[in-house]
């Protein structure tokens, strides 16, 4: 094809285009026969970029350029229902008081059996099809509401375009990056000159947003519901696979013994799997049973995760870097000889702060045992101190800020840089404009250094005071390029309170969070307003972190200040509305003692207390009139005769934990 051709494409010749395009792909990455060679592909995306440039309005979803369809903001998209979250059990005997759990709920013992499926390490989406094509894909989110990534379709595998069936229908399950997707995306990487991804996981993360790479990575999907089809799980799963979805491997079990035999099989077949999983999904099969037990805010109660141990390894620790966050906050990092830890290369570790490598008693060339679970980044967790040759160095503390050299705040756990967030204002200035946040284009790059460096910005509040002037003022700046940036900043005065809130950089807020408290508040005014109090009743906000965020909003008062100035309040446009659930122990005073067992076993005292805080509760030490439960594990002693004599309920922390389940983080 040549370019004068790709030009004249009418509408339906690029429709066509566009699926010649995706089947050609398709087939590539499935059994490697395609019609078109790679040459011949390259023509064909270009001829559909030339099209698209013409008619923005007209980019079909599934167009192997990766445009978004009219160039529109990428926003929350509300869920039909709320994508769910899962409690976890670690073992046999959990699953069994699971089980037993359930059915107690029931009243009976489940109708239909169990459905037991891998638990996939990657994303979970929803994929909307309407007369059976593939109209929109959309992330979790935080559940109620995800973003729309349909611009990933035509890289998804699994998930086609056209189903069998004109249908409409929803489709939910994982898009995860398989064994030969991770290295091949990572080969791909390195011939651009970008960086590996450090795991399939991430990869898949980063490939689902993505939207200018010069690169294709495949994904792939595997469905695991879909919310409009009745009837037992695994027919649904057949259903989905009948429409010409790929499925999670769904094997219907008649009782719980059968379940444990299965889960013993797929946790053994792990290392063999194509693809990473933490753990095993264990569903009751029946719609009716499903109906009955109903859900929880965060899970479902019809269904739970088997966790399977986390990958440990051992590897050598090389170096310890020094590196200074966006807020100012020096983190150590592990540099570590690279180790094949459940599928990815794993070359950095956290290791937390100071404190946590003095508590260990860590030292340069150290063999290391190194944990990577289903998260993300992988902990060193211990030196294995009788494999140590002599040879190993101390760890240098920094004396100076590694990034600027004035003094360092060691007042707090975590070390920081006297002068904050100024030490690091680029990566502030870009944190702020990233996609999520102000979603400002043309600030990532070394804009963003020039406008520190020549003193026009001190902080992205100073973005909207920036005149043509002094734009044109910055060396490689055109006309063109001042006014698009201009335009650009217009554009994000008018981002809504949760993404201004979540560009402030606030430490212990990510985007979820910055939206539940901008849904929680609804005016910036009320979020500066609020005390540590106000802000421990946003769920998912414990006392301690309520208390950061009050002190990070007080440190950041000169940069609200300035966007309140220009008009940045963040409230042009709507959130999604959504009421906050109260949690089960809203406005109840809760006292813990004894040791815990069970789920909360390996809580410490004030991960438990949090635990009440996040479900609404108050946590308090000593059982009085005002306490409404008193939460006794072993050895629990005089507070619970108290309780008792005071007629206060008494809770095992095996009753709490069902009934808090779905707090724990
Ligand atoms: S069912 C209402 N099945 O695990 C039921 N989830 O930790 C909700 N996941 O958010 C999920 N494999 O992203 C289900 N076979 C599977 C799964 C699966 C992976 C993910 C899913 C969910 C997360 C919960």
């Amino acid at each position: 094809m040549t370019s004068e051709a790709t030009l004249s494409l009418s509408p339906a010749a690029y429709a066509q285009a566009v699926a010649d395009a995706a089947q050609a792909a398709k087939a590539y990455y499935t059994d490697g026969a395609t019609a078109l060679d790679d040459d011949e592909y390259d023509a064909l995306v270009r001829a559909i970029a030339a099209f698209e440039a013409a008619h923005p309005e007209a980019v079909l979803p599934l167009s192997p350029t990766g445009r978004v369809a009219g160039g529109t903001v990428s926003g929350d998209v509300p869920h039909s229902v709320p994508m769910l979250s899962l409690d976890n059990v670690f073992s046999p005997e959990e699953l069994a008081a699971w089980v037993a759990s359930l059915e107690r709920r029931l009243g009976r013992p489940v109708a239909g059996g169990w459905s037991v499926e891998p638990k996939l390490d990657g994303l979970a989406v929803a994929a909307h099809y309407r007369g059976g094509h593939l109209v929109q894909l959309v992330t979790r989110g935080d559940g109620l509401a995800g973003e729309d990534i349909t611009h990933a379709a035509g890289s998804v595998l699994g998930l086609p375009a056209l189903l069998g069936e004109p249908i409409d229908i929803e489709l939910r399950g994982e898009v995860l990056l398989t064994d030969e997707q991770f290295e091949r995306a990572n080969a791909t990487r390195a011939e651009h000159g970008a960086t590996p991804f450090a795991n399939p996981r991430n990869g898949a993360a980063g490939t689902l947003r993505a939207k200018d790479r010069p690169y294709r990575v495949e994904l792939s999907f595997f469905g695991y519901a879909a919310p409009g089809l009745a009837g037992p799980h695994h027919e649904v799963i057949a259903r989905i696979a009948e429409l010409g979805a790929a499925t999670a491997a769904v094997r219907h079990c008649a009782g719980v013994e059968e379940v444990q035999q299965r889960i013993a099989e797929i946790a053994a077949a792990r290392p063999e799997l194509p693809y990473g999983i933490d753990g095993i999904v264990v569903k009751a099969d029946a719609a009716a049973d499903q109906e009955a037990a109903g859900s929880g805010s965060r899970a479902p109660r019809w269904a739970v995760a088997y966790k399977l141990p986390a990958a440990h390894r051992i590897t050598r620790l090389l170096a310890v870097e020094w590196n200074v966050g966006r807020t100012g906050v020096i983190a150590p990092r592990a540099v570590l000889e690279p180790v094949v830890v459940d599928g990815a290369t794993v070359r950095y570790a956290t290791l937390h702060n100071p404190a946590d490598i003095a508590r260990r008693g860590l030292m340069l060339g150290d063999q290391v045992s190194l944990y990577r679970a289903g998260d993300v980044i992988p902990r060193v967790e211990a030196p294995l101190v009788h494999l140590r040759t002599g040879e190993e160095q101390p760890i240098e503390f920094p004396a100076v800020c590694p990034c600027c050299g004035d003094a360092v705040d060691t007042t707090q756990q975590r070390w920081r840089c006297v002068r904050g967030r100024s030490c690091q204002a680029v990566a502030s200035v870009r944190y702020a404009v990233g996609r999520d946040q102000l979603d400002i284009a043309g600030l990532g790059g070394t804009r963003a250094v020039q406008l520190v460096e020549a003193g026009l910005v001190a902080d992205f509040a100073d973005l909207f005071t920036l005149t043509r002037e002094q734009l044109l003022s910055l060396d490689r700046m055109g006309e063109v390029s001042a006014d698009n940036l201009l335009v650009a900043i217009e554009q994000a005065r008018r981002q809504p309170l949760g993404k201004v809130f979540c560009a402030l950089g606030v430490r212990g807020t990510g985007r979820s969070m910055s939206r539940r408290i901008a849904r929680h508040f609804g005016t910036m005014a009320a979020i500066r307003a609020a005390d540590a109090e106000q802000y421990a009743q946003v769920a998912g906000i414990g006392a301690e972190k309520a208390a950061l965020v009050v002190e990070e909003l007080t440190e950041l008062s000169e940069v609200l200040d300035k966007l309140a100035a220009a008009g940045v309040t963040g409230g042009a446009a709507p959130e999604v509305a959504v009421v906050e659930q109260p949690g089960p122990l809203a406005g109840q005073a809760v006292v813990v003692t004894g040791t815990m067992t069970g789920a909360l076993a390996q809580l410490s005292r004030t991960a438990v207390n949090e635990l009440v805080e996040r479900a609404g509760g108050t946590a308090s030490s000593s059982v009085s009139a005002r306490t409404a439960m008193l939460v006794a594990g072993e050895k629990a002693g005089s507070k619970r005769a108290k309780a008792e004599q005071l007629g206060i309920q008494v809770l095992t922390p095996e009753e709490f934990a069902a009934l808090v389940g779905e707090f724990l983080a």
